[in-house]
């Protein structure tokens, strides 16, 4: 397995509509296996194929990304990945996300969401999710139409967080430099 780039906002891909995936076979597998591998070691709990710098609709996730018992871990690898019913309740929740690194948010996403999409094995499947998990899925499935979470945000609380997520940017590349 090798490690992919992630690529950081404000970075074009993250930005772009993905392409429908049409074939499943190994060479898709070992993709998944490396985006899997990516968000662990990066600490993440969902990752986007944009993210690693390829426009397809195509996310991995975890909702127990559990260090200490690998056992204790619930990968998903979701393919085509597509909401077709959303809870009327909502909820809020602090998301991050590995493409603004260091930054958090409450965002408002619905409560619970039923999404179709086809497994590792190329299977169709359809799962109904809630709270983390739900979140995740509406978090990441987002990416694949190029949202970002801070879209979500008011003008006022996105200004500040990109301001903050830019002066986090400076102190990496100072630390960098040093
Ligand atoms: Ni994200």
């Amino acid at each position: 397995m090798s490690l992919l780039k992630l690529y950081e906002y404000p970075s074009e891909i993250l930005r772009q509509k993905c392409e429908r995936v049409t074939k499943v076979d190994d060479e898709l597998r070992r993709f998944l296996d490396d985006m899997l591998e990516t968000m662990y070691v990066d600490k993440g709990c969902g990752l986007a194929a944009p993210q690693v710098g390829v426009s397809k609709r195509i996310i991995v996730l975890d909702s127990n990304p559990s260090d200490e018992d690998m056992r204790a871990r619930r990968p998903m690898y979701l393919i085509n990945p597509e909401i077709i019913w959303r809870s009327e309740e909502t909820i809020l929740f602090n998301e991050g996300c590995l493409s603004l690194p260091d930054q958090r948010a409450e965002v408002e996403r619905n409560e619970k969401v039923r999404v179709h999409y086809t497994d590792y094995n190329g299977a169709e499947q359809e799962i109904l999710a809630d709270d983390l998990l739900a979140i995740i899925l509406q978090h990441e499935i987002d990416h694949l139409d190029g949202v970002l979470y801070i879209d979500h945000l008011s003008r006022l609380k996105r200004t500040r967080l990109l301001h903050k997520l830019n002066k986090f940017y400076e102190e990496r590349a100072d630390s960098k430099g040093k």
